[in-house]
């Protein structure tokens, strides 16, 4: 059944409920959708496709729509695999259909694909008239892939975004954010954006400013609902995460192997919890990275806690500091504690984390063997201090 968005612009994307690890990391309790469009003017136009074991799906659609006619273009907003793997299922079926795509997409399509021919090469900037309405094309580098570009129909005041303002989910019944009970898909659109696009601020910030001008009444993204009425909402998240803007509060991630250091993380969420109610306690052992990273990029406080381990830092926890570390994430209070039986190995790998991310360290706890009262005290004291900071600061 056909799902027309507005003026014969129709969805025509897939639900995947079966990947459980989304780039075999990210784990998805949701699931999440591949979209595409289909553009239904006096040329046909496909806007990206999906992953290859949903492409007999997505070309089911396209043939219904089609109704014997041919396929003119494909646009290629974005090459990652999840969107462009169906393309040569696509291009086995429909042989003469251009494919509308930059210099550095052509390059990926022929190095993933084999694709060599067959191009309408595209610039920054550059308008195709397609018959009742004209698609321009802009690009968005390094959101979050470098040949990332984004379509954007004038008549139809509507863009095609690629990933950018997605989110993993399904969409269940329904695509508009009309239909759709929003609460699952602002949570994950912004555990999406902390673990894939968040190394990126500066570039959805660029990308922000440049298409700021565009009068947009719809956003088609890759995943998740097609946005309408909450336009002002997900371009509002995307704009306060790509400045690393957060809320006060505070999230505490420990790492414990027998509770004593887990012991040390609930004085220092007592501290924190006697200043404001968002606290997040997080295991490193237990809670997946990613949920992790989404309550960091969204609360301006961060207190890390782990014991030594091996004559290191306990390696989740470093494992940790290095997913924060490669997204740059910026602008946060931060504290840490640590605990050792014989030999302290903590202190300098949150020293140097610190340095990295340029975040003043508000205090440091460590503990030999099991706390004292005295060092309850001091933990409670940093979990405190920390989350004054977020809210004096
Ligand atoms: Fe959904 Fe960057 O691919």
């Amino acid at each position: 059944m056909k799902r027309e968005l507005l003026n014969k612009i129709y969805y025509v994307g897939v639900n995947d409920r079966q990947k459980t690890l989304f780039e075999n990391m990210l784990p998805l309790p949701y699931g999440v959708s591949y979209n595409a469009y289909f553009i239904d003017d006096e040329k046909t136009v496909l806007v990206d496709t999906v992953e290859q074991p949903f492409a007999e799906q997505l070309l089911a659609q396209v043939q219904e729509l089609l109704a014997g006619r041919q396929l003119d273009y494909l646009i290629v907003n974005h090459m990652e695999p999840d969107h462009s793997s169906g393309i040569k299922t696509l291009q086995a079926i429909y042989p003469n259909m251009q494919i509308i795509a930059n210099a550095k997409t052509i390059d990926m399509l022929g190095g993933y694909y084999g694709i060599k021919d067959g191009f309408h090469v595209v610039k920054d900037g550059d308008s195709l008239n397609i018959g009742s309405r004209t698609l321009q094309f802009h690009f968005a580098p390094m959101v979050h892939w470098p040949e990332v570009m984004v379509t954007y129909s004038v008549e139809d005041k509507l863009l095609f975004s690629a990933d950018a303002f997605g989110c993993f989910g399904t969409l269940d019944g329904a695509v508009l954010d009309t239909e759709l009970n929003l609460d699952k898909y602002y949570t994950e659109m912004v555990r999406y954006y902390a673990c894939i696009v968040g190394k990126y601020g500066a570039p959805v910030q660029t990308a922000l400013k440049k298409l700021g001008g565009l009068d947009i009444k719809m956003i088609c993204s890759t995943h998740g609902p097609v946005w309408t009425d909450h336009i002002s909402e997900v371009i509002g998240i995307y704009d306060r995460l790509s400045k690393y803007e957060t809320e006060p509060g505070v999230v505490i991630a420990y790492g414990s192997m027998y509770g004593y250091t887990e012991e040390m993380a609930e004085m220092v969420a007592r501290g924190a919890a006697s200043v404001t109610k968002n606290v997040v306690l997080h295991d490193v052992s237990r809670s997946d990275h990613s949920y992790i990273l989404a309550d960091i990029f969204r609360y301006k406080g961060f207190i890390c806690g782990a014991p030594t381990y091996c004559g290191e830092l306990y390696p989740n926890a470093a494992t940790l500091l290095a997913k924060i570390k490669t997204r740059g994430v910026k602008n946060h209070e931060f504290g840490c504690f640590g605990s050792f039986t014989w030999a302290n190995a903590t202190a300098k790998p949150f020293e140097v984390f610190a340095e990295a991310m340029k975040w003043e360290m508000a205090g440091y706890v460590e503990v030999k063997q099991a706390m004292t009262a005295e060092q309850a005290e001091a933990l409670y004291e940093l979990g405190r201090a920390v989350a004054l900071k977020t809210i004096n600061n």
